[in-house]
């Protein structure tokens, strides 16, 4: 099978190469990057005015199996991620049972291998049924295919086990994404006084149990040499933290969610649990915080933290609500919309934080849209225009703040390995 594609602008960070060119792909390998001629092929993609990007990779997923299937699938949230233009997605551990096992790793590849048009690459516990006690064992999983290692939906409260942990993961030379909650003042449920969270009665949660963590889990990287990645960071003071952790020479790692860049606590209506969300929507000062860091690289990553939930749990009040939204099939029109287009970043840039930047966390050899590499490829129209409708997206979960809003950005195609697992066209 031979797949042309034509005269898009082709983005790849690893050269920094931003033009038009053809691509001819050749089984499942990128074969030309042209400007010149072109091959003969079984299917060609017109991509005229459209980016062409090494295939997005969402460091940051929820999938809900096995366990919560009623949430979502491998099969369903891969259909998603697909639909999203992500071509590799890390599920976090936070299913029943926990992946904190080589078995449950496992499990979860031989049923990717099955169910999954893209690729799965699967995170596994820091420690056993995330209870926060034992340390998993990381080598195991990581032999069995784990990428990496998260606490994700909680933190590790007692700083001796996660210091373990830590210890641990930088021995095998693995990353650690870090949830930064400080699950007592969670408890407590903290509302910042004379806030709309008052008067709407909303929950909510303080910086500070965001940035106590961040900052204990830092000098806990410091100490261990663990490579840490900072998920879904939303306060100012946590990237001034890790700004200066950069700077002094440290392993860390920062991600940013569209959520998080784009909606500040201000847009929540009252009462809507698609707005409810861990860490929560801050202050316009944190979102200015969030963007700066994109722009400058102190943030190093985009990633969706995709959480799917059942219509029923979202319909609980505020407080008794889960956290989470779906993001799969947004994240690319938000980037745009928020980033691309007012210039924060460029497209090439987007293609760093969306697939180059997350492919080297985690040391795997994609991200890179060149001659010779495994054809993973995302096609984008960014001009195109519509509204976000929940009731087209092929996750299970219909929770997002984002329904009903104008964007600019559409996946055309999403390409995996050689073969097209998603294209628009063949939706209408
Ligand atoms: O909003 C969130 N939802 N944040 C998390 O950390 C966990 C996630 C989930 O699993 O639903
Ligand atoms: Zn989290
Ligand atoms: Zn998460």
């Amino acid at each position: 099978m031979r797949i042309r594609i034509d005269n898009g602008r082709v983005l790849d960070p690893s050269t920094k190469r931003d033009g038009n060119y053809h691509i001819l792909i050749e089984g499942n390998r990128v074969a030309k990057i042209t400007a010149e001629d072109k091959d003969d092929a079984d299917r060609v993609i017109d991509a005229d005015g459209c980016y062409v990007m090494p295939g997005l990779i969402d460091l940051h997923v929820h999938f809900r199996e096995p366990g919560f299937e009623y949430k979502e699938t491998i099969a369903t949230g891969a259909r998603a991620a697909a639909r999203g233009g992500f071509t590799a997605v890390c599920p976090m551990a936070n299913t029943k049972p926990v992946i904190d096992s080589p078995e449950m790793v496992s499990f979860l590849l031989e049923k990717a291998a099955k169910e999954s048009p893209v690729r799965i690459l699967p995170i596994g516990s820091v420690t056993k049924g995330l209870e926060g006690r034992e340390v998993t064992d990381m080598a195991g999983m990581k032999a069995a295919g784990a990428v990496a290692f998260s606490e994700d939906g909680k933190t590790v409260m007692d700083a001796a086990v996660y210091r373990k942990g830590l210890q641990q993961a930088a021995e095998i030379g693995a990353v650690v994404m870090d949830h930064c909650e400080d699950m007592n003042l969670l408890k407590e449920s903290v509302m910042r006084e004379g806030t709309l969270a008052e008067a709407r009665r909303v929950s909510s949660v303080s910086h500070a149990s965001e940035d106590l963590i961040t900052a204990r889990d830092i000098l806990l990287a410091k100490e261990t040499g663990a490579h840490l990645h900072l998920c879904h960071c939303s306060t100012k003071a946590s990237i001034q933290m890790a700004e200066m952790a950069k700077r002094e020479g440290l392993a860390l790692t920062v991600e940013v969610c569209p959520h998080h860049f784009t909606l500040t606590y201000d847009d929540i209506p009252e009462g809507d649990t698609n707005f409810k969300m861990a860490p929560p929507l801050r202050e316009a000062e944190d979102v200015a915080a969030l963007k700066a860091a994109l722009k400058s690289g102190v943030a190093d990553v985009i990633s969706t933290d995709h959480a799917p939930h059942s219509a029923e749990e979202k319909t609980r009040p505020f407080p008794e609500a889960p956290n989470g939204i779906v993001g799969a099939e947004t994240a690319v029109a938000l980037t745009i919309s928020e980033l691309v287009e007012p210039g924060i970043l460029s497209p090439l840039e987007m293609a760093e934080k969306m697939s180059f930047n997350p492919a080297k966390i985690l040391g795997l050899s994609l991200g890179v849209l060149a001659e010779g590499k495994v054809a993973d490829i995302t096609i984008i129209d960014p001009k195109a225009e519509y509204v976000i409708d929940k009731n087209t997206f092929a996750s299970k979960g219909r929770n997002t703040p984002f329904h009903g809003r104008k964007v600019r950005g559409k996946v055309l195609y999403t390409i995996v390995d050689g073969k097209i697992v998603y294209a628009a066209e063949e939706e209408q």
